[in-house]
């Protein structure tokens, strides 16, 4: 009874929307939900992309066989094993024993591991092609994408790039499946905090990937997750090449910890002190409130960053430190930094920043505001001066 949405007349799209699941690997909030898309070629061969996570195995199985009508699947191609993707294997192996699933040696490995398969696989190597009749499919490997596994497979035909979770986003599909049938606003966020939170740490292998990328004539680029890319393809590229090199856009994130609004009182000043010295795009985040992943998106995607910290237990407020571990896992490069903090009898959050500066190599603001205590007013005047210092820092380094 399904009608799959095509992308061209012969590869259909028969993904599903996850408007149920509250975080991502159990770990991310999904406010605005997430699809796990795969799709399906019929040639003379039928090859299915990729599959969907076990919690929507029975309805992706039901739209797969609508599509199929009683052709055989012939093969699975697993482009990522990560189960979001790799869930719904096991069902479909019950609907077509037959099929032949398609991988490299790290993924067929991992299939094993994970699912006990290890019958009637089909192991390719960089740059082979399988025919399926008109189509000819092409393989990439694309190592730390952001698993070990992880793989692009390239119709020659249709000028399609299956691309695994690359240039992928959060967000559920709203009816429509293709960029040009729909309003994507709502994406360009979704799509840099998915990138900053899964894929933040591999820049490098990243950067690899769009090197074979940019050697491919391309009509739709087909992800795991989010709208099919056609009429905006350079911007999706363009968004995933300039975070994997952690190159961010004019604008700074400013995100403190507070518990009884002095520092919160800092922070508020700080940001007014970049606005006056024209930094049109503040973001500013209570870290008490902001969801870790919405931070990350926001230092993923400005060049300036400042942070504000009490002290607390003689160390950092207990929800900033965790986020310097983040940042410092994913490697975060090039960005200007300025950081303030409080205490009450002991001062302990400045220093412990300034240790996190001096390990990052950015550019560090020579302002740093340290307040005993309730906000006085030359650390008031120093808030003000800390923002423009960044903002002017930030001005010579983007222009
Ligand atoms: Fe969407 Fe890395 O799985």
């Amino acid at each position: 009874m399904f009608k799959n949405i095509p992308i061209v007349p012969d590869v259909f799209y028969v993904g599903v929307n996850d408007r149920q699941k509250s975080s991502f690997e159990n770990i991310i909030p999904l406010d605005k939900g997430v699809s796990y898309n795969s799709y399906l070629i019929l040639d003379e061969k039928t090859a299915l992309i990729d599959t969907v996570d076990v919690s929507q195995a029975t309805l992706f199985i039901e739209k797969l066989q609508s599509q199929l009508q009683n052709r055989k699947l012939d093969y699975l191609i697993i482009n990522h094993i990560e189960p979001d993707h790799s869930g719904a294997i096991g069902f479909l192996r019950k609907y077509h024993p037959e099929v032949t699933i398609v991988g490299n040696s790290k993924t067929l490995s991992m299939l094993e591991g994970f699912y006990g398969l290890e019958d009637n696989v089909l192991e390719i190597k960089e740059e082979e092609t399988l025919s399926l009749g008109k189509h000819q499919l092409q393989f990439y490997m694309v190592p730390m994408v952001h698993w070990p596994e992880t793989m692009f497979t390239y119709d020659k035909t249709a000028k399609i790039l299956f691309s695994g979770d690359a240039f992928g986003s959060f967000g559920t599909l709203d009816g429509a499946v293709i960029d040009k049938d729909m309003n994507t606003d709502k994406y360009w966020d979704e799509m840099i905090r998915y990138y900053a939170n899964v894929m933040g740490k591999y820049g490098s292998p990243v950067q690899k990937a769009m090197q074979k990328v940019s050697a491919l004539s391309l009509n739709y680029i087909c992800s795991t997750h989010g709208p099919v890319w056609h009429e905006r393809i350079p911007e999706a590229l363009k968004i995933s090449d300039r975070l994997s090199k952690y190159e961010g856009e004019e604008g700074v994130v400013v995100v403190y910890g507070s518990m009884y609004g002095n520092t919160e009182l800092m922070a508020e000043t700080v940001a007014q002190g970049l606005a006056e010295a024209g930094v049109r795009e503040v973001a500013v985040h209570n870290i008490s409130k902001s969801d870790p992943s919405y931070i990350l998106r926001d230092i993923f995607k400005y060049k300036g960053l400042i942070i504000g910290s009490p002290t607390y237990n003689n160390e950092l407020h207990p929800e900033i430190e965790p986020l310097l571990r983040k940042i410092e896992i994913r490697g975060i490069k090039n960005r200007v930094f300025g950081y303030f903090g409080s205490f009450s009898w002991a001062g302990a959050a400045v220093k412990r920043m300034s240790a996190f500066a001096e390990k990052t190599g950015w550019s560090v603001a020579a302002t740093v505001v340290e307040q005993k205590l309730g906000l006085k007013e030359d650390n008031y005047n120093a808030c003000l001066q800390l923002g423009r210092e960044v903002a002017g820092m930030l001005k010579k380094e983007v222009n």
